[in-house]
């Protein structure tokens, strides 16, 4: 049986990561910051965490559980918009923080217990946003996220290096513009036709790929 972590999965594209996966027969753990998340994860027989990628002590907390599991595939989900300001409106300095902290401090200290979880030769994808690209870039708005995410996908490109010794594929995606929370009713795809073409994508994935960024469909973004 194949087996995958999803960090970040109480709703939206990580929720839905843990519903394809349960259903095509994969052992699914899986984190979520609430009860009602964690029920909704259970409720799908995944073996669900409770963790803010935030909390210094989830490193430790994530490595104790899934630690030697040999996954094959490792999810980092967890992300938030923050402030929609566009430059050069500047963010009050606690929502810069809580954005950065998500979505870049958390990967950061996420990547270890997880790469710790995975099995010589498996997966790691992170999700990013085609809004960090600054080849593809049109636009300044929502720049704090745009930031968060160029600069998670420089930590993509570090642990890329590292972990191909343990010939580790570690990549960053951008899953569409999808109806979530966080994409809202107007996006282009649904949840559903984001993580299937995603999941598409991942079997895919093989050692020329290690440090890229690519579309939901496979398609590569410019950095
Ligand atoms: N939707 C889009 O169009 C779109 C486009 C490009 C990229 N993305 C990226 O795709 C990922 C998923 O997006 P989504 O649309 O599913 O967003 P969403 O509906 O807003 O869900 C965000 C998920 O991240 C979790 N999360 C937020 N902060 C966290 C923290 N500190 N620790 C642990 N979990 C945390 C949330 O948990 P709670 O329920 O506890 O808040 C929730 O499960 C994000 O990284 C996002 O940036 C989305």
């Amino acid at each position: 049986m194949k087996s995958v972590l999803i960090v970040g999965a109480s709703r939206g594209i990580g929720l839905e990561f843990a519903t394809q996966y349960a259903a095509n027969n994969w052992n699914v753990f899986a984190t979520a910051r609430d009860e009602a998340g964690l029920g909704r994860l259970r409720a799908l027989g995944a073996d669900a965490l409770m963790l803010d990628v935030t909390d210094p002590a989830a490193p430790a907390r994530l490595a104790e559980r899934v630690a030697g599991k040999d996954l094959d595939l490792a999810i980092i989900n967890a992300g938030t918009f923050g402030p929609r300001l566009a430059a050069p409106d500047a963010p009050a300095m606690d929502d810069f923080d809580a954005v950065m902290h998500t979505n870049v401090f958390g990967p950061m200290q996420m990547l270890l217990p997880m790469a710790q979880g995975l099995k010589d030769g498996g997966k790691l994808a992170v999700l990013s946003s085609k809004m960090g690209s600054k080849g593809a870039r049109t636009s300044a708005g929502g720049w704090v996220y745009r930031a968060s995410k160029a600069a998670v996908n420089s930590v993509v490109k570090d642990a890329s290096i590292i972990l191909a010794s343990r010939s580790i594929t570690c990549a960053a995606f951008h899953p569409g513009w999808v109806k979530t929370d966080m994409g809202g009713a107007d996006a282009d795809l649904t949840v559903q036709e984001s993580v299937s073409s995603l999941r598409h994508t991942f079997l895919q994935l093989a050692a020329e790929h290690n440090g890229g960024f690519f579309d939901y469909d496979g398609t590569p973004i410019p950095w």
